[in-house]
């Protein structure tokens, strides 16, 4: 049954919300988890749908996991894999599922994975991650809505990515850990999430240096071993009750974050007019009354940019600052469905390419509206905390893709949110 959340203003939000662990790192790394052919277990694991259709997939694999919900912790067991299919039941339902193609063909040599298909926010392609695979000596076939890759043997090679794509980044990577020889990948993506994932390899026997910096070597081992790790701290969970804290006018302290991961964020939120200040107890977001919130001009990149999740939300706050904001979204080609959505919560935006000019209002309107994709929802949620009214919103099946319970973790905070079924 769909569910709704039904959100009344909440005035300002106050208190402290621990950061759980990255949605996008956790997802590579139990894709990685196959390269090791032994038992790992994984901490600070964040209790998402997201994670739930990876062990899924995992589990059609043949690989054994169990999840403690309430402790974080996912154990997985990949010394039997009796398939190299990952089918279209799992990866229509999470594109991230393509992740496994580079670590089953670099320990199987083949593997037969369903293309990932397209999403709300854009096309999402693999072309890059194919030409990392070609490149390292993989033949790859097309058929029925499957990639098929196989080689006898892999070779280190040097790829150059036409665009730092994160995933691409990912597979090569994984696909590249036994290759014969030396691995360069250049024009690399340099998010926190990449290296979380190569801390996982090296610490499982890999030998991948440059993770973080735009060229990674990796050097072929022969086998990786079993390991514990625990997961980085959720970089757009973080932004998102920052972006909470401002746009409530409230005060909230951001325990078990890494300041360095958000700093695009920290950076527009000071320009907003928002304090921020870093401390040993962690991050402190609030308003000063006297400060108006203003408008800042945004414009997506990749790390250390600017995050693209963080796009939508950051829009919702400017939706209700003072003077014209221009948002330009550089990553995706369709990410602004929250658009839509937030004009008829009164919202005065134009879209005019790829940028949105955001008119500041003095104040939203509750309405019905719906959730398009995960971090639409989130922004629409945010937006619903300051409305004058209720608000609706449906489809929050999207925001517990990346999100533990975003209404308790705001209702903790202050907010007035309930969770019913939908029709
Ligand atoms: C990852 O997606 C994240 N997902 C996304 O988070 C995030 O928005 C994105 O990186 C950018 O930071 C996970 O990590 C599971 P990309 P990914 O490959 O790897 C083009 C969220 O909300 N491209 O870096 O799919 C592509 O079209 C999600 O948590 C190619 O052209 O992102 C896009 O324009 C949404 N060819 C750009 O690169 C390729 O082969 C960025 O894509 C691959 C990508």
């Amino acid at each position: 049954m769909a569910e709704k959340f039904i959100i009344e203003p909440s005035g300002a939000l106050k208190g402290a919300i621990e950061i759980g662990g990255a949605k996008n790192a956790v997802l590579p790394i139990l894709a990685a988890t196959i390269l090791t052919g032994e038992i790992c277990t994984i901490q600070n694991v964040p209790h998402l749908s997201d994670v739930n259709y990876m062990c899924c997939l995992l589990e059609s694999l043949g690989v054994k996991s169990t999840w403690d919900t309430s402790n974080g912790i996912i154990t997985v067991d990949t010394t039997r894999i009796n398939s190299r299919e990952a089918a279209y039941e799992w990866v229509g339902k999470l594109r991230a599922s393509f992740l496994v193609i580079g670590p089953l063909l670099a320990r199987f040599g083949c593997a037969k994975v369903s293309l990932p298909g397209g999403c709300a926010i854009g096309a999402r392609p693999i072309d890059l991650h194919l030409k990392g695979l070609a490149a390292l000596g993989a033949e790859i076939e097309h058929s029925h809505g499957y990639v098929s890759v196989a080689a006898k043997k892999l070779t280190g090679a040097k790829v150059y990515l036409d665009f730092p794509s994160v995933g691409a980044t990912e597979n090569i990577m994984m696909a590249a850990t036994f290759a014969e020889g030396q691995t360069i990948v250049e024009n690399c993506a340099v998010e926190p999430e990449i290296v979380d994932l190569a801390n996982f390899l090296n610490a499982s026997g890999a030998e991948i240096r440059g993770a973080g910096t735009d060229t990674i070597k990796i050097t072929g081992v022969k086998s990786l071993r079993g390991t514990d790790h625990s997961i980085i701290p959720d970089r757009i969970e973080a932004g998102t009750f920052m972006v909470a804290a401002a746009i409530t006018r409230g005060d909230i302290l951001l325990t078990n974050i890494m300041a360095d991961h958000v700093k695009p964020v920290i950076a527009k939120l000071k320009e907003a007019q928002i304090a921020v200040e870093e401390s040993e107890a962690g991050i402190r977001v609030w308003h000063e009354p006297s400060m108006d919130i203003i408008a800042a001009d945004i414009k997506t990149l990749p790390y250390p940019g600017f995050p693209t999740d963080m796009q939508a939300q950051f829009m919702a706050l400017m939706a209700v600052a003072n003077g014209t904001s221009v948002i330009t979204e550089t990553v995706f080609e369709n990410r602004f469905m929250q658009v839509g959505e937030l004009k008829r919560m009164g919202a005065d935006i134009k879209i005019e390419s790829r940028s949105a000019v955001v008119e500041g209002i003095q104040q939203l309107a509750g309405a019905q509206v719906t959730a398009s994709d995960l971090r639409a929802g989130a922004a629409l949620t945010l937006a619903a905390l300051c409305a004058d009214g209720v608000t609706e919103i449906s489809s929050i099946h999207h925001i517990e893709r990346g999100y533990q319970r975003l209404d308790l973790q705001l209702n903790k905070l202050g907010a007035k949110i309930r969770r019913v079924e939908g029709e």
